[in-house]
């Protein structure tokens, strides 16, 4: 892949879209951990002004992510896995708690549990997943390493609809770079953790616009593209429009 063809090593953010003044917006955010990806959102809607009401769900009550919700003020929800009989009952629970909040989406963001069909069938509204790699490349854990020991040269992260097969669902959106001789683990997990943080708010907020349709099992933008970020390649007919910055 030819990097000098690719856009600008610098991703510039300009101010989306919101949605229509005077409407608010039901964002539920599920956690398990650190919660970057959660304040990377909360941090651009609060930078855009966006109209939002949160709820944020953890299976654990060290979560960090649980933690920073609470010291915002944000309206929180501790479903302890252990406090369940089973996986079933959990997610019989989460899909009880999501259906009263009627989020508009919901985004799994960290959230460290494999979702039975039992969720599924009770829960019906549209739910994303950020994972750290490009899928289909590398679902599951440990990631970086992975990508590392097979000696690729791109990597990144994926933002995909949730669907019953953990880390497979529609693609909405990638971010990908050029893994450098420097990257270690920490390094390139560091390196794309950073571009999680832009990716996910800007396909939240897309959707939470109605800017994009699963037609016939993939996304597609269904709105002009003005307000995307300088390097984002969205078009009519690229479903799997990629955010691309040089290896550093
Ligand atoms: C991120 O790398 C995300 O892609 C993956 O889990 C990690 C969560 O990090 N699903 P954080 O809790 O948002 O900091």
């Amino acid at each position: 892949m030819a990097f000098s063809s690719m856009p600008d090593k610098t991703i510039q953010q300009t101010p989306p879209r919101s949605w229509p003044q005077g409407q608010r917006r039901r964002l539920a955010v599920l956690v398990s951990g650190r919660g970057s990806n959660l304040q990377a959102l909360h941090q651009s809607a609060q930078a855009y002004g966006f109209a939002l009401d949160w709820l944020i769900v953890a299976n654990r009550k060290d979560s960090k992510g649980l933690i920073w919700a609470r010291d915002h003020g944000l309206e929180t929800e501790l479903l302890l896995h252990s406090d369940f009989a089973s996986r079933e009952e959990f997610d019989r629970q989460l899909a009880y708690r999501l259906n009263r909040f009627e989020p508009h989406l919901v985004v799994l963001a960290g959230f460290m549990r494999i979702l039975t069909d039992v969720f599924f069938g009770a829960f019906h509204g549209p739910t994303i997943n950020i994972h750290p790699s490009l899928l289909p490349a590398y679902p599951g854990l440990q990631t970086h390493a992975r990508a590392l020991q097979d000696g690729v040269a791109v990597h990144g992260a994926t933002v995909h609809s949730v669907t019953p097969q953990v880390d497979h669902g529609p693609i909405l959106a990638q971010a990908v770079l050029g893994v450098s001789h420097q990257d270690d683990e920490k390094r390139l997990g560091a390196r794309v953790l950073e571009m999680e943080h832009k990716l996910l708010p800007m396909v939240t907020w897309a959707l939470l616009r109605d800017d994009l349709q699963l037609i016939d099992g993939r996304w597609s933008l269904c709105r002009p593209q003005s307000d995307l970020p300088q390097g984002l390649q969205f078009s009519s007919c690229l479903f799997h429009p990629q955010l691309v910055v040089s290896p550093r």
